[in-house]
């Protein structure tokens, strides 16, 4: 069987025929259809990139109808149940498993980057008791950028691989730092050679009274966690850091663009508002009525639906397990009642079955975090710290790519042809109308 396809263009009756590589035609191949040879060629309309592939990636797998999550290869419920943290971020940037060998040199790698100038602390005093945790990470991650100048030379592969270790060392401390600047505490210094939900832990609650909560079955609850977050392929931040990132901007401010995608309540905000959700929602007696305003469109059930799974989401099944080892150590948070029984009413009505919503990994994920003693707030930062390996892999791959240039999609114009300028703005003098809207 020939890998072409042929289009005939019924506006001219002319036909083409084009290359099919991995199920896909090139977008650039259309612009050979035109009407005449001053045409500018045919473009595909894709808004928010339903069907488009924006790049080839060996980095992770999901097949979203069959509920499979695999990372360079490996189910995401293997590495989850058999790896730590490290293993799988080290896996996720290189390719491959670490030996003993390659896992001391890229703990000992880690632990190097776990620091932050004293500057960027007095930085992060500057926010509101209120500030948001997210904003203060997305703002002191851009902010990193100043400090390290040698980051411009993106395309040096040693600048690169030094960039991801220094990020992936130091954002647990900039997230635990706003956690504790939120609380009006001390700064804890990292303690590297913990492990590195651990020592996350150790940053946020050393010597208070949440220290309780540095048990080594919540640190492993933790870590397993972390592992579900590395990556989910060409996602809503993933692919804002390739678009930052193919201007060449260093990757401490690709990543910032990518969190501050990540912040909004359709991505990584939604754990946030899960709890939020559970909190309005009280008890399960409301919940029908709660399933009635989703159906009638006065608002969406937060933690659900996905633009790839249309099966469970296989993050959301380990999450759930996970959920059941951490009550063990903090008691039972009545909250996972409450949106089991919101599942379990979801998953038998047509509206959610009919559409393919499923539970999606912020579900669960939130319930757990409060079961922890962490507030809401903090809930996409947490999803943030080990996304930033995953963002970091994917602007290596783009910046190693030689398919790759500057993201600039096309747009349909349909706005005004050209007009003139009314009398009026003539430049030096500016109109009544704008000076009324300066005063
Ligand atoms: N509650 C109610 N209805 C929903 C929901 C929901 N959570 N999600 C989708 N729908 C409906 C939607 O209204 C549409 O209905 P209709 O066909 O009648 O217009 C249909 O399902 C298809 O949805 P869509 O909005 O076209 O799907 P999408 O792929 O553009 O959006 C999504 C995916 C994740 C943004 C969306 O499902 C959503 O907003 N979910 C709630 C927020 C959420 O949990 N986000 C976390 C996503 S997973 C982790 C991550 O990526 O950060």
């Amino acid at each position: 069987m020939e890998n072409t396809v042929t289009v005939t263009d019924n506006r001219t009756g002319e036909q083409y025929t084009f290359p099919v590589t991995h199920d896909t035609i090139r977008a650039m191949d259309l612009r050979k259809i035109k009407v005449a040879p001053d045409d500018f060629g045919m473009m595909s309309y894709d808004p928010a990139f339903m069907n488009t592939a924006s790049c080839e990636s060996k980095i992770t797998y999901i097949d979203g109808d069959k509920g499979i999550l695999r990372y360079r290869g490996y189910d995401i419920a293997d590495l989850a149940e058999h790896c730590t943290f490290p293993q799988v971020a080290y896996l996720v940037i290189h390719g491959e498993l670490p030996d003993p060998e390659q896992e001391t040199e890229w703990l000992a790698a880690l632990r190097i980057h776990m620091g932050i100038f004293e500057n960027i602390k007095k930085f992060m005093e500057g926010f509101r008791y209120d500030a948001h945790p997210m904003g203060m990470l997305v703002s002191t991650l851009a902010a990193l950028s100043t400090f390290y100048p040698d980051a411009k030379d993106v395309r040096n592969s040693e600048v690169q691989m030094h960039c991801i270790r220094r990020i992936i060392g130091k954002i647990p401390i900039i997230a635990a730092y706003g956690y504790r600047h939120s609380k009006g505490l001390d700064y804890i210094s990292p303690e590297p050679k913990l492990g590195y939900a651990e020592n996350f832990m150790h940053m946020l609650w050393d010597r208070s009274p949440l220290e309780h909560l540095k048990h080594p079955v919540l640190a492993r609850a933790l870590d397993v966690l972390f592992i579900l977050h590395i990556d989910h392929e060409q996602n809503c931040s993933t692919n804002a850091m390739r678009a930052v990132g193919s201007s060449e901007a260093d990757p401490f401010l690709s990543i910032a663009g990518a969190a501050a995608a990540l912040a909004g309540p359709l991505h990584g905000g939604a754990n946030e508002e899960v709890l939020k959700m559970l909190d309005k929602i009280g008890s399960q007696e409301n919940i029908p009525e709660f399933i009635r305003g989703v159906k009638e469109g006065k608002h969406k059930l937060m933690g659900f639906g996905h633009r790839v799974y249309k099966n469970y989401d296989p993050r959301a099944r380990i999450i759930k397990r996970t959920a059941e080892e951490v009550f063990e150590v903090t008691g039972r948070n009545k909250k996972i009642d409450l949106a089991m029984e919101l599942e379990r009413i979801a998953l038998t009505d047509d509206y959610f079955v009919s559409r393919k919503l499923y539970p999606n990994v912020d579900f669960y994920s939130g319930i757990i975090y409060e079961a922890m003693g962490l507030e809401p707030q903090m809930f996409t930062v947490l999803f943030a710290i080990p996304r930033a390996v995953g963002w970091l892999a994917q602007w290596q791959e783009l910046i190693n790519d030689p398919a790759q240039k500057i993201a600039r999609p096309r747009q349909i114009y349909t706005g005004y042809e050209q007009r003139k300028l009314p009398d009026s703005y003539t430049y030096g003098a500016p109109s009544e109308e704008s000076l009324a809207y300066t005063r």
